[in-house]
């Protein structure tokens, strides 16, 4: 959470810093602030709100080739102005953003900080004001950086700025992503690289517990004890359109409609020449050997998990356990002799899957990341990675990235099953290319979505979503899309389980969305239906094509029995952006959420 970004060289830094954060909103959109820094001084901005906010108080009349930025999602102090990055030292000659949680910060406080006044309630305040002590003790400021780092007990990452040198950006970071930048007579920084596609494509990725001097000729990292690091930079492969929303109104909308494109496109990345699926044989190989498979992951990708556990279990004959990142340290399972681990995590940053990545490397397991990101921690810090080839996912509430972590995870289920001999009954190529045809049918009927999203929950205050096997989980994403971005509270469940203490919450005219798309289930959903409707409840059915009824009020085009979670979930995508458009709300920036989240 939160997005840094910093910039120095030749041009007024003020606009690239405003324009790179307007790219990191996704990560953090309560609070903003920048600091230019030019030969009279440092000049900080700050406001409440998003970036357009606290563009409406920067002074157009400061110029500077120096700055540093933050959106922040707030975890120590209120969203407010004061609370709001960048923040100063007592003389104001430190100015620093961060992203991160600093855990021990009142220890630090307490102990070195007494006498000092802080002003805001953040714990990065006390980083800054440590900063200053070692520097009025008589260390350089790259020393005392050095040494403040040291104590830091937590993740960040941070670029700082001094008043008496306008020549460099300090950077460090850890848990928390950060890269350097690179251009001629420029460089950057930022938590994304999509932030500074504007100047560049060449970027450096930094490494836990390091720390970079950044001029505007030259980035020099260094390790904690001082060694230098050489690193090469690599070419961000994002292309700038695909961060644009062109002539969409929201994000979520067009990343909806890329659906049928991103199933293709994963399709032709998992194709070998000869036209069937493949995936890196180590990775096989490592599916091979597992007793059991744990799947971590959180939101959307949990329910990702869910149906890949059907996947792979069906597919492959090999157990799978699916687990919340976030309790997954607290409540271990008894791990089987021989587990492998795979995380899915769109952004592959997700402090709650790290920690327990981490935790499992140190007791010597193997861990497959399944992301969208290249480069992400995640990635860089399992053994194996799976890319989804969805493109920049930007709105908060995830759509396509969940799509292509199921289509991911049946490649994997099924190219593991024909390793082992296993005969599946059908082409998965084939079966996704009629997934792919079926999600345009979907996008296509978008007024039809509108419609159901009108007369079932423009004024409902909740909603229940049920279903039966694949259906249920599908039902789980479809509840969190509604609620993340509409605001209505609503729940996915069993079709069986609703009426075992849930049914109690149903009254006259409570939506209950029911999906059906699973031959042996049909029956017993419908007759959930009927439990739900003579209590007063207002049913809509979506259902697959074979079916489906008179009363449904949507029929899916048929897909594979498998496979109907990437399309049956489509509906439910657009059903809670026309509810959240009903209602007002902001769909790509839903309150109190942030797409990233770097916190534990
Ligand atoms: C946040 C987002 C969710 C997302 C979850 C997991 O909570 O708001 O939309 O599903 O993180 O993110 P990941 O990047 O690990 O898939």
């Amino acid at each position: 959470m939160c997005g840094i970004v910093g910039y120095i060289g030749r041009n007024d830094a003020k606009e690239i810093l405003l324009k790179g954060l307007e790219k990191l909103e996704y990560r953090g959109y309560d609070s903003a602030g920048i600091a230019v820094q030019n030969n009279e001084g440092i000049h900080v901005f700050k406001e409440k709100g998003r970036i357009a906010d606290l563009r409406s108080v920067v002074d157009d009349n400061v110029l500077g080739n120096t700055g540093i930025g933050h959106t922040r999602w707030a975890t120590h102090g209120v969203p407010s102005k004061v609370n709001a990055h960048p923040h100063q030292s007592t003389t104001e000659r430190l100015t620093l953003v961060h992203n991160g949680v600093i855990e021990n910060y009142s220890i630090l406080k307490r102990e070195y900080l007494e006498g000092v006044q802080l002003k805001s309630e953040t714990d990065t305040e006390v980083i800054v004001q440590l900063l200053e002590k070692f520097v009025n003790e008589g260390n350089s400021v790259e020393d005392a950086f050095r040494q403040t780092l040291t104590l830091l007990k937590g993740s960040y990452a941070i670029a700082l700025l001094d008043k008496e040198n306008d020549e460099t950006i300090f950077v460090a970071k850890n848990k928390s992503p950060l890269l350097v930048g690179l251009g001629e007579e420029f460089n950057v920084v930022a938590s994304d690289a999509m932030a500074m596609l504007q100047v560049t494509d060449q970027f450096v990725e930094l490494m836990d517990k390091e720390m970079v001097i950044v001029t505007k000729e030259k980035v020099t990292i260094k390790t904690l004890e001082g060694t230098v690091v050489e690193r090469d930079p690599y070419t961000a492969e994002l292309d700038a359109s695909d961060i644009e929303k062109g002539t969409y109104p929201h994000y979520m909308l067009k990343e909806i409609d890329e659906q049928p494109a991103v199933m293709r496109k994963i399709v032709q990345s998992y194709r070998n020449d000869d036209g069937s699926l493949s995936v890196d044989e180590d990775i096989i190989g490592a599916m091979n050997e597992a007793d059991r498979i744990y799947i971590i992951a959180a939101g959307t990708s949990y329910h990702a998990g869910l149906v890949g556990k059907q996947f792979i279990e069906k597919m492959a004959k090999i157990p799978v356990e699916v687990h919340v990142a976030s309790e997954f340290s607290y409540n271990m399972p008894i791990l089987s002799e021989k587990p492998l681990f795979i995380f899915i995590s769109q952004s592959g940053e997700t402090a709650d899957s790290r920690a327990v990545l981490v935790q499992i490397k140190e007791f010597g397991y193997k861990a497959l990341t399944v992301t969208n990101v290249p480069g992400s921690t995640l990635s860089r810090e399992a053994d194996y990675t799976l890319l989804l080839h969805a493109g920049p996912e930007i709105a908060v509430a995830s759509t396509k990235a969940y799509t292509a972590q199921l289509a991911v995870l049946a490649i994997l289920a099924s190219v593991t099953a024909a390793s082992k001999g296993i005969e599946i009954d059908f082409d998965l190529t084939q079966e996704l290319g009629i997934v792919a045809n079926a999600m345009d049918v979907l996008c296509d009927a978008k007024e039809e979505f509108e419609e159901i999203a009108r007369n079932f929950l423009s004024t409902t205050r909740n909603c229940f979503f049920i279903g039966r096997a694949l259906d249920y989980y599908v039902g789980l994403e479809g509840s969190l899309k509604l609620k993340e971005i509409s605001y209505i509270q609503a729940e996915g469940f069993a079709g069986g389980e609703l009426k075992h203490g849930t049914i109690a919450l149903i009254e006259e005219g409570t939506p209950i969305i029911a999906i059906s798309t699973q031959e042996h289930v049909n029956l017993s959903i419908r007759g959930n239906v009927k439990e739900v409707v003579a209590r007063g409840a207002n049913p809509c059915i979506i259902s697959m094509k074979g079916l489906n009824e008179e009363e449904d009020s949507f029929v899916l085009p048929e897909v594979h029995e498998l496979l109907t979670p990437l399309v049956s979930v489509v509906p439910l995508q657009l059903i809670s952006y026309y509810a959240a458009l009903h209602r007002d709300c902001d769909v790509d920036k839903p309150r109190n959420l942030a797409k990233s989240v770097t916190v534990e």
